[in-house]
């Protein structure tokens, strides 16, 4: 990596009779704190300096060990005492006239708009980049952030692609395939659903919410009253100072349904809006646009993230841990790929998030009981076909990365349930263990100061459904004798002439 950098210090009065010293001082800073901490031969080297006017124009260039913005930095403090002390000058500021930095790939990086990047170049071998940068960005480590985003996007141009991270963990026995339908159409046809007037959204009917509050049940009693949880209300508008905890900030923007509030609740404001839509009986969306303000935040997206806004920048008291609670209290919201995916993939979904918090060793066993609750569920009481999978962390999915989380303990079981009429396989929930990502990202500490970690833990009804009616279809008599019974009678629906 090859660093280049032309600037200057802005001095109060000209410097030029301290020539002799700044020679000797870059003479010795060449020699000392600008190769400090980096091996041998390495670090940074001012190659040459020049006094105009009120201005010290230097040169500096350098490998990645003493960056050559970080290297004008260290310089500036003892410049300043040099000059304040024996001339009285002052330094004024940093200018950068020209910042380029070089290092080697083998392929070019797909982006044209880099903040504060001008320029970037592929010569086959490596990557140019000149940015425009002052004192402050340097301060705030923007190229540090710039290189390492040019760096990761080539890492993922490279997996570009390819399937996310997946391994086997667990297989169950095959069951009796009982159904080989779309159980989305199957549904249709029987009425227990009709499509929402909003894009990727149902009405569920009375006998599929029976069924949706059967699974409530089942993992009410068998996991979250079973294991010690506590109900919560998490909130479901996410505002952006969560997301940039979260780390949703990074990559989140493709898929969430965005928030505007409007810009005043003045009626006077909203009143040509109400008027144009009398007079038209059409919303005028062009007017709406200039009333509302930017987006606030999205529509509740991972269900998890806006929970830790309640213990944000708290400390917990030990005898907390392990901390058990969940969220059922409202919907889910994603933008997702147009086509046909019925209610396997929807736009708006209903899902119970469970959370947990304590030491790594307490989140780990808690992963591992969850498992074991979920495997009995599954195998004894809605006797599917299912599987699990080691994926790609749904924390790093959600910002874009891929890849696994580098602790062996962190990351994401997908579980996955058989489709027999497509012969594939559909997500139908996932255990986490997400490290310290959350405690740290808001500040949250125990009491005794040792490592916080947490996990969580989401249930989709519609993927439950899903898996459900795919292998064994609408009629409740090809359901296990134990799920039928949790059901009771389905309601009377809809018919519709
Ligand atoms: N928050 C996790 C996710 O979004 C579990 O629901 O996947
Ligand atoms: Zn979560």
């Amino acid at each position: 990596m090859y660093f280049h950098l032309v600037g200057y210090f802005n001095t109060s009065a000209p410097a030029n009779q301290a020539d002799a010293d700044i020679a000797a001082l870059i003479g010795e800073a060449n020699e000392t704190f600008l190769t400090k901490g980096a091996p041998a031969g390495k670090g940074a080297k001012i190659l040459n300096f020049r006094i105009e006017d009120q201005k010290i124009h230097i040169e500096i260039e350098s490998d990645r060990y003493v960056r050559a913005h970080d290297a004008i930095l260290r310089f500036k403090k003892p410049l300043a005492a040099l000059l304040g002390k024996k001339y009285r000058i002052g330094i004024r500021g940093i200018e950068i006239e020209s910042f380029v930095v070089k290092f080697p790939s083998n392929d070019p990086v797909k982006s044209t708009k880099i903040p504060y990047v001008s320029n970037i170049e592929f010569d086959g071998q490596e990557i140019t980049v000149e940015m425009e940068i002052n004192e402050s960005q340097i301060q705030n480590r923007i190229p540090d952030r710039i290189i390492t985003l040019i760096e990761d996007k080539i890492a993922m141009q490279g997996y570009g692609g390819k399937e996310e991270h997946w391994n086997l963990l667990w297989e169950s026995e095959q069951k009796q395939v009982l159904c080989t339908e779309d159980p989305t159409a199957e549904l249709l046809k029987e009425s227990w659903i009709k499509h929402g007037a909003a894009r990727g959204q149902w009405i569920y009917g009375p006998e599929i919410t029976r069924l949706f509050r059967a699974f409530e049940s089942i993992v009410v009693k068998e996991v979250l009253e079973f294991l010690g949880y506590r109900e919560m209300i998490f909130p479901k508008l996410v505002p952006w100072s969560v997301w940039e905890r979260s780390g949703h900030a990074k990559g989140v923007y493709p898929e969430i349904y965005y928030v505007c509030p409007p810009k005043t609740r003045d009626p006077d404001f909203w009143e040509e809006v109400s008027d144009y839509y009398k007079v038209t009986h059409e919303v005028p969306l062009d007017l709406i646009e200039q009333k509302i303000d930017k987006p606030i935040g999205g529509l509740c997206y991972a269900q998890c993230p806006p929970f830790w806004h309640f213990l944000q920048g708290t400390t917990i008291a030990d005898d907390t841990f392990p901390a058990r609670v969940f969220d059922r209290s409202g919907t889910s919201h994603r933008y997702e790929s147009g086509g046909i995916h019925g209610i396997e993939r929807v736009d708006e979904f209903h899902r119970i998030e469970i959370v947990w918090m304590g030491t790594p060793e307490q989140v780990v066993e808690e992963s591992e009981r969850i498992q074991e609750r979920y495997k009995y569920i599954f195998e004894e009481i809605l006797e599917l076909t299912w599987r699990k999978a080691w994926v790609t962390p749904w924390f790093m999915a959600q910002e874009g990365l891929t890849g696994t989380a580098g602790r062996k303990s962190v990351g994401t079981i997908d579980y996955e349930s058989f489709m027999p009429y497509r012969d594939g396989w559909l997500e139908f929930q996932n255990v986490s263990v997400n490290g310290d990502k959350y405690p740290t990202g808001f500040g949250v500490k125990s009491q005794s100061g040792s490592e916080l970690w947490s996990g969580c833990s989401g249930v989709g009804l519609e993927r439950w459904a899903s898996a459900l009616l795919a292998q064994k279809g609408l009629d409740p008599d090809n359901w296990s004798p134990a799920f039928r019974r949790i059901v009771g009678e389905l309601p009377r629906g809809f018919k519709f002439l």
